[in-house]
């Protein structure tokens, strides 16, 4: 299956054994190792909320790369807004000016809460972006320690993945020092149950008995993405801020999953907790997969670094952000805030259903368009079952659907998709899903 493009020449093999023979010889390991499906799954074309392997078959994509389509495969206007910058220049390093990163800085700022003095710094990806909040807030701040949650995910880097607290994320090299792991308030198997104030006297005892008692910030995701869509509780982050900035630390909000909309209720989702944070960071939707990330800051935190530059080489390529102008204009006009908050509802209302009917679904949770179900052996002792959800998890492509395994324990499947998913998409998934848990 070789396609060799009239325009520049260069052919492509299509054919899975090939595909499989070079990813083997010329990857490296760390970059072979993240293959989630015992058969590959290769795509070569997306639309919307669909793709199709390289066979043609159509399924509906519950997991948008990853998080990156936002508003859908190919959309046409982010296709056009990066067409057309590519065709004039495709890229102007920072050290040289040019108009479309600052307008879609502008632009961002726009969405953040008003009443503060915003700036924002364009990195490559989201886990530089992480770097460089921790970079930020030690600076700013003058301290060095550091909270994360346990059940965390901030990226690779050295910086992120000290931040990150899944011990499959964490390689055995000395991540860096002065981060400490509080307990994540996750009300369905939490190690202190439900409510909230038995985790903030958790963040209150991790700076007692662990940190210095000065601390430089606290990085929270709103909602856990890869940790398996675990929703901070209400209270938890502002009570959680105050005892951080109580120690001197900033209130750092990782949006990379959570944030542009896919939350439902805002654009941000750690608007509905009654916090303004000092540093946001944020990546993947974005740029609806053109590669882009920011951190975006109070100026006066921001300021702190203002002796040295700190270079980016592609961070704000006129590209990826004349793609990220174009993918809050998409937002905005095709209204995908207040799709993703009744598409989801619709599909959460199925799979609440589902759980009626299959007992190895012990939880269903999630908000607007991120959301997972959690398969346990036993409803009431929670036994994670990862071996079902590997199972449910390895059939889902015969049945027309792309979702993803997460959670420290392998066990919840995670559904995230392009904020376009329809409420006729809603059936087909539930029907797929239903056949997929049938089959098992
Ligand atoms: C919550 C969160 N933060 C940070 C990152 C790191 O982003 P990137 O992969 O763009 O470096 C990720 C990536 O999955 C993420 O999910």
């Amino acid at each position: 299956m070789i396609k060799t493009s009239e325009t520049t020449g260069l052919s492509v093999d299509w054919s899975t054994d090939a595909i499989i023979a070079r990813r083997n010889r010329y990857y490296a390991a760390s970059q072979r190792a993240f293959v989630p499906f015992e058969k590959p799954l290769i795509f070569e074309r997306g639309e919307g909320q669909y793709l199709w392997d390289e066979r043609g078959n159509r399924m509906t994509d519950l997991l948008a790369m990853n998080l990156c389509i936002s508003v859908g495969h190919a959309h046409p206007l982010v296709n056009a807004a990066a067409r057309e910058q590519a065709e004039d220049l495709q890229h102007c390093t920072t050290m040289f000016y040019h108009p479309v990163p600052a307008h879609l800085a502008e632009e961002l700022i726009a969405t953040m809460p008003a009443g503060e003095e915003w700036v924002v710094h364009f990195t490559n990806s989201g886990s530089e972006a992480i770097d460089l909040a921790l970079m930020m807030a030690r600076s700013h701040t003058g301290n060095h320690d550091f909270i994360a949650l346990r059940n965390s995910y901030h990226g690779p880097t050295y910086g992120a993945q000290s931040l990150t607290g899944i011990k499959s994320f964490r390689h055995d090299v000395g991540l860096l020092s002065g981060v400490f792991f509080a307990a994540d308030p996750n009300q369905y198997r939490g190690v202190y149950g439900e409510g909230t104030d038995p985790y903030l006297d958790d963040v209150e005892n991790t700076i007692s008995y662990a940190t210095t008692g000065n601390l430089a910030g606290m990085v929270i995701e709103p909602v856990q993405g890869y940790g398996g869509i675990i929703e901070m509780p209400k209270g938890y982050m502002k009570g959680a801020f105050e005892r951080v900035r109580a120690a001197g630390g900033l209130a750092i909000v990782d949006e990379v999953q959570s944030g542009f909309a896919r939350t439902g209720d805002n654009f941000w989702a750690f608007e509905e907790h009654d916090v303004i944070p000092d540093i946001v960071v944020m990546a993947k939707g974005i740029g609806n997969g053109y590669p882009l990330g920011a951190v975006v800051a109070k100026r006066h935190v921001a300021e702190a670094m203002d002796g040295k530059f700190l270079f980016h080489t592609y961070g704000s390529n006129p590209i990826s952000c004349a793609a990220g102008r174009a993918v809050l204009k998409v937002i905005k006009e095709e209204k995908l805030q207040e799709n993703a908050k009744s598409v989801g509802a619709d599909l959460l209302l199925g799979l609440k259903q589902l759980q009626n009917k299959y007992k190895v679904i012990g939880d269903v949770r999630g908000k607007g368009l991120m959301m997972a179900v959690e398969l346990v052996k036993d409803q009431r002792t929670k036994e994670p079952d990862p071996d079902t959800t590997a199972a449910v998890f390895e059939v889902t492509r015969d049945h027309g659907i792309v979702v993803s395994k997460s959670g420290t324990f392998r066990n919840v499947l995670r559904m995230v998709p392009p904020l376009c998913l329809s409420h006729n998409d809603v059936d087909q998934v539930l029907t797929a899903l239903d056949k997929c848990f049938a089959s098992v």
